[in-house]
């Protein structure tokens, strides 16, 4: 069987069922605490810089950046539904980052303005054509300040293509089953999510597609796109526990300069 899927998936599904299906990786506070430490090390951040979160969804990595001094955070997402919950919980924390609707491969912000640009947790892949991806690239490009760093972390396509699991699901607080079919295709992975709520009944159908990247082909995307200094980094794996975390381990970050 091969699932046809809408192009513009990526508009809608990341609504709350996602909050619900990802909660292991993007609802965890000592997952996000770790991916932060890594970003840490990875740029020179200080406190005074202008970062932009990328596709940062709820924006839980610039608001854990805001609780350790870095001031000047902005997430940019397409979904209405993450940018609400995350001026929610900036407001409940006093926190000041903003939350700007968008799409990232034409922001609409001005150029020059940010010290670092960050995409984390895997969100490339997901417009339909590869010269979607490197419209986002050229986009970051643009947005930084000269010398602007960028940071990117998305999944190892390679791992993904070696461990292929056709099949996975998993519970969440005993009442959720997500349960995930997925075919492997020339350069993406499409999946049918399947999602059972014992009280609700069926509160998700949806297939999607996420274009993989084995990280030569990261690096080659991000030169295309007029970076210098590409340095991929490795094996970061921020869940420890067994399990399949469909595309939010076994990831590979890549840092770069314009
Ligand atoms: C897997 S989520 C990760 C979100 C966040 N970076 C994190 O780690 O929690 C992917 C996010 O990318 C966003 N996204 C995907 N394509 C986008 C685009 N073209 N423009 C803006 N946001 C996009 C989605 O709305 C979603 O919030």
């Amino acid at each position: 069987m091969s699932f046809t899927v809408n192009p513009d998936w990526w508009k809608s599904l990341f609504d709350e069922v996602y909050l619900l299906t990802d909660a292991r990786s993007v609802d965890n506070a000592e997952v996000t605490q770790h991916e932060i430490d890594v970003v840490c090390s990875l740029l020179p951040l200080r406190p005074e810089d202008a970062i932009l979160d990328l596709c940062g969804g709820q924006g839980r990595h610039s608001l854990e950046l805001q609780r350790r001094g870095f001031g000047d955070c902005t997430v940019l997402d397409y979904s209405e539904v993450l940018l609400e919950r995350g001026r929610q919980i900036a407001s409940d924390n006093g926190c000041s980052v903003r939350f700007v609707q968008g799409d990232a491969a034409q922001t609409e912000l001005p150029g020059g303005t940010f010290n670092h640009v960050m995409i984390l947790g895997n969100s490339l892949g997901y417009l339909p054509q590869a010269t979607d991806d490197l419209r986002i690239m050229k986009e970051a490009r643009r947005l930084l300040k000269p010398q602007g760093h960028l940071l990117l972390d998305i999944t190892d396509g390679a791992v993904i293509r070696e461990r292929f699991q056709p099949n996975a699901w998993h519970e969440i607080a005993k009442d959720i089953v997500v349960c995930r079919q997925r075919e492997l295709d020339k350069d993406a992975v499409r999946v049918r999510e399947v999602v059972l709520c014992k009280e609700r009944g069926l509160i998700r159908d949806q297939t999607y597609a996420i274009r993989t990247y084995a990280p030569e082909q990261l690096e080659s995307l991000v030169y295309a796109a007029g970076f210098a200094d590409v340095t991929l980094h490795r094996n970061f794996s921020p869940q420890q526990q067994q399990g399949d975390y469909g595309f939010m381990n076994h990831r590979v970050l890549l840092t770069a300069r314009v």
